[in-house]
């Protein structure tokens, strides 16, 4: 692993970017300063064109993300705190939701605050069975403010993500799985594995369809935009590609296909 920046640690296996945020004594709490560190390798990992997949964990055994820093903004002012907000939006939650290739959240610990809405931004979750997620804010006198209030109840329904924001309760990964918050649950040591066999899937995919259908998908969960209307003009789109033209073409020479993301 390559130490990038402060805290955060990178990995390239085959085409997929593994990031792993690391400040495990203050278990991989969002600092300011990493919040930074954090966008600038996703920005890397956006404009290397290779990498065509990222996974995201945290370092240690312990914890994914615990959180926003709650030392760094005990003492923020109202404006401070809409900042803080509006900046961990722009340069960290909806860039990662609407990355232009999947990014997976290997949760390998607690996920609590901005760790658990971290890991609800990234297209897919897979967590260790060791996992432990929850919004805790209330419990602090706020509400989640990193997309947590609108991206849990689309995940697991309103009436349990109601209950999750409200009581700041704890779950399992059991229970996460159940709920819909996660797309498997795994031993604590077959994890990054497990993210890396669905990542290798995804990067044998045509990167332009991966990148479009993400769009899309995300489109449909923003209600000034039609989902569906997208999709018919995206579709449109895609057989404008040279990995549309490639992708048909090697399925009727049954043939696997080769893209280049064009
Ligand atoms: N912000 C800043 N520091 C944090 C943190 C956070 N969100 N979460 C943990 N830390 C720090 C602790 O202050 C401690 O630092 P120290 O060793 O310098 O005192 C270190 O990480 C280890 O945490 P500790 O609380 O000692 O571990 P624990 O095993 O007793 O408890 C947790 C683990 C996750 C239950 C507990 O750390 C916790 O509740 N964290 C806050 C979670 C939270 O409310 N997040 C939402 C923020 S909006």
């Amino acid at each position: 692993m390559v130490a990038t920046s402060e805290f955060i640690l990178t990995e390239t296996r085959n085409n997929t970017m593994i990031i792993t945020i690391n400040r495990p004594d203050k278990l991989n709490a969002l600092n300011r300063q990493t919040i930074e560190e954090l966008h600038e390798t996703l920005v890397e990992a956006e404009n290397r064109k290779e990498i065509r997949a990222v996974i995201l964990t945290g370092a240690g055994q312990k914890a994914f993300v615990a959180g926003a820093d709650i030392a760094e903004f005990a003492n923020y002012s109202v404006e401070e705190g809409k900042s803080l907000s509006a900046n961990g939006h722009f340069k960290i939650f909806n860039f990662i939701e609407n990355f232009t290739k999947p990014i997976i959240a290997a949760v390998n610990g607690f996920a609590l605050g901005g760790g658990l809405e971290l890991a609800l931004s990234c297209h897919m979750r897979v967590m260790s069975e060791s996992a432990k997620m929850g919004l805790p804010e209330v419990s602090l006198g706020v509400i989640p403010g990193y997309g947590g209030t609108q991206r849990l109840a689309q995940l697991m329904g309103k009436g349990k993500a109601f209950e999750m924001i409200l009581t700041a309760d704890t779950i399992t990964a059991q229970d996460a799985y159940q709920w819909g918050l996660a797309n498997h649950v795994v031993a604590p040591e077959k994890l990054i594995d497990k993210c890396l066999e669905i990542a290798a899937k995804i990067c044998s995919r045509s990167p332009t369809a991966v990148k479009t259908a993400i769009k899309v998908i995300n489109a449909g969960f923003k209600s000034q935009m039609s989902g569906f209307e997208l999709e018919i003009e995206e579709f449109g789109k895609a057989y404008g590609t040279k990995d549309f033209r490639e992708g048909v073409d090697a399925f009727l020479a049954k043939r696997k296909a080769e893209f280049k993301g064009e």
